[in-house]
């Protein structure tokens, strides 16, 4: 029986997976990279630096590590323009009446993401009171696949992991629910995960009621 429902936030929550793809589009193209929509897939889910290493993949330059520190906040500068433009419009399809109709059938929902935006994320969308819990990037040592994000969502709702559902866009989200022990449902880019007990293109597609047929 599922107690806790805990929603990965960039591409489930708010569509701000396509501002992170604009941000490190528009680094890449200055610095002469290589990048494209498909390696982009590879960072859902997956913490700023680790995603810089990844975009670098396609360079032979070597960066020290003072050096990418600086491209990652630059990509950051970069996001949080666009992440200024942000409103309660971007709330994804569905997303808003899943979460209020999960609370309404006393079901708890939090945010389990690898984002240090989230706070800011959160406040600009409106939802900042939303959740009855909030782990993300700021708080974790490790980001998914590693489980650490979900099971501090978990503790902080007094939830055990078995009685979680992850809600994720992200292959290695879908990865890090089952790590922690976890159900998970894989919507949008993760839908093809072979790894998911469940799967939507949209939360439109899902109700209160197959989140209880777990
Ligand atoms: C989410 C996104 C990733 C992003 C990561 C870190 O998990 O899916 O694409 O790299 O957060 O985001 P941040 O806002 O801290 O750079
Ligand atoms: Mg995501």
């Amino acid at each position: 029986m599922i107690k806790a429902v805990i929603f990965d936030l960039d591409g489930v929550i708010v569509s701000t997976d396509e501002f992170h793809y604009l941000g490190w589009q528009r680094l890449a193209d200055e610095e002469g990279i290589y990048f494209n929509r498909k390696i982009n897939e590879r960072l859902r889910g997956v913490s700023r630096l680790e995603s810089l290493e990844i975009i670098l993949e396609k360079t032979d330059k070597n960066y020290g590590q003072e050096e990418k520190k600086a491209l990652a906040d630059r990509k950051n500068g970069y996001y949080r323009e666009l992440l200024n433009t942000l409103s309660p419009a971007d709330i994804l399809p569905g997303a808003l009446e899943l979460v209020n109709g999960l609370k309404n059938a006393g079901i708890k929902v939090a945010i389990g993401s690898s984002s240090r935006n989230t706070p800011f994320i959160l406040e600009k969308t409106g939802l900042a009171a939303t959740f009855d819990a909030v782990s993300d990037g700021n708080q974790i040592k490790r980001s998914k696949p590693d489980p650490e994000v979900f099971l501090l969502a978990a503790a902080k709702m007094h939830i055990p992991p078995a009685q979680c559902l992850v809600v994720e866009d992200a292959d290695a989200g879908v990865e890090a629910a089952i790590n922690a022990g976890m159900k998970c449902l894989a919507v949008g880019s993760a839908y093809l995960h072979p790894g998911a007990h469940m799967r939507a293109n949209s939360l439109i597609e899902i109700s209160v009621a197959d989140i209880f047929s777990f």
